[in-house]
């Protein structure tokens, strides 16, 4: 098998760049090691910078996230028992973000890509990326029982952070920069109704909670708990009973309840590869950097990410020069690393850190109320939080 881009991982990144690529006349063949209803069911993010929304929209793949998603223009900052809103067009000229899950970008491209674009093959698992310092690498994959080897010009790894891509960059080129957090998130959908129509970040005393939603009719909670939890030991009445402290208010607000319909437990970690390139391999999205949840940034990388690529490739075709492939990796970079700031410093600002001192926990308090108080400071929060612009 021959092409000229060969994409690995069927995610936001991969997907998004298949689309860009068929947008711009550049053939692809992307490989998905899951077959598709896995990829469509995965339950991840849900935020969508105002940058993400644009993307997709110019690239065709708007509709039904321009009819179904959720505009919000601000976020709730909850702590000591107060409310505070944030309102992100007013401190940002008008930016705002979109609550429109994964899944249903996932979902809307797989559609695109199957009915106008390249082949999207289910279940193919590549196994190694080979001659990625060369002018011809491959992917070696697995699909229906055989091995067979997709020959490229060029090779994106948007596998993921367990996938294969980032392996083939040699171990003495590569540089890794990590952290982890004694915390990871439960979360739960719920078919209930959001009890408040932004999103809030709860900080409290005993830990995090996030209030986010999927639909008018459906919720979807967080709750910070010890990195190793298992789901199981969180029966749904004791979720609810926490959420209900963390989030707990001294107005009448209240929590709604409703049916649990998914429940697990997810790591946090901060985590960035370097370089992001190797010869005619590039990664993309969680493949290269991983953030802590907190902010919604991860899915957004990803998407950035695909556009820098495509834009590269379609600059090399129309110029002749490699210039922008030759920069993808520092550009890409820059951004990613605003983004791990800020992830690290909101999910610091919230989160119940079981090493903090009484000291700690007061700047943490300082922290929000500067942001709560302080125009300028709310202004740098709302930036951060609809997004960095794209180089
Ligand atoms: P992925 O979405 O991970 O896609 C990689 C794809 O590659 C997958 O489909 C995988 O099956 C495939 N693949 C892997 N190995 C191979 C192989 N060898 N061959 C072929 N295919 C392969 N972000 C938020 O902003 N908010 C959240 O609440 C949130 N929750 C998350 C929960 C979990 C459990 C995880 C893992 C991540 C979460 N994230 C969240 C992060 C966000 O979902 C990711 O940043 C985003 O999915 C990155 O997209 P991607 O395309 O780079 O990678
Ligand atoms: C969601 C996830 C986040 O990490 C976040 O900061 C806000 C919302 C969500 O899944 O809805």
């Amino acid at each position: 098998m021959r092409t000229t881009v060969g994409i690995i991982g069927a995610g936001p990144a991969g997907l998004l760049l298949a689309r860009l690529l068929h947008n711009a006349g550049i053939d692809s063949v992307v490989l998905e090691s899951r077959d598709r209803a896995y990829v469509e069911q995965r339950q991840r993010a849900g935020v969508l910078e105002q940058g993400t929304v644009d993307v997709l929209r110019a690239a065709g793949a708007g509709e039904r996230m321009d009819r179904e998603g959720l505009r919000h223009d601000g976020i709730e900052l909850r702590f000591n028992r107060r409310r505070h809103h944030i309102d992100f067009p007013a401190l940002t000229g008008g930016r705002s973000v979109t609550v429109y899950a994964q899944t249903e970008v996932c979902k809307d491209l797989i559609a695109l890509q199957l009915k106008e674009g390249g082949p999207l093959l289910f279940e193919a698992e590549a196994l190694a990326v080979e001659g990625a310092g060369t002018d011809r690498p491959s992917v070696r994959f697995r699909h229906e029982g055989r091995e067979d080897v997709l020959v490229c010009d060029y090779v994106v790894g948007c596998d993921g952070f367990r996938g294969v891509s980032r392996k083939a960059i040699p171990a003495s080129l590569s540089r890794v920069f990590e952290r982890t957090y004694p915390f990871g998130w439960l979360g739960i959908l719920a078919d209930v109704p959001p009890s408040h129509h932004e999103l809030v970040y709860a900080r409290h005393d005993r830990g995090f909670a996030l209030l986010s939603m999927r639909s008018p009719s459906v919720s979807r909670l967080y709750l910070q708990v010890p990195a190793d939890t298992d789901a199981e030991e969180w029966s749904d009445e004791r979720i609810w009973d926490e959420l209900e402290r963390r989030l707990e208010t001294d107005d009448a607000w209240t929590l709604r309840r409703g049916p649990v319909t998914q429940k697990s437990v997810t790591p946090m970690r901060s985590y960035v590869h370097e370089p992001m390139r190797h010869g005619r391999l590039f990664l993309a999205g969680d493949a290269a950097h991983i953030v802590p949840p907190t902010g919604a940034k991860g899915l957004n990388l990803a998407i950035g990410d695909a556009v820098t690529f495509a834009r590269a490739l379609v600059h090399r075709r129309e110029t002749g020069s490699d210039a922008l492939l030759d920069a993808y990796s520092a550009t890409c970079l820059r951004r990613v690393w605003q983004a791990e700031r800020f992830s690290h410093d909101l999910t610091a600002m919230l989160h119940r850190d079981p090493g903090a001192t009484p000291f700690d926990r007061r700047l943490q308090l300082a922290r929000l109320d500067r942001i709560s108080s302080c125009r300028a400071a709310a202004a740098d929060f709302a930036e951060g939080y609809t997004g960095f612009p794209l180089d």
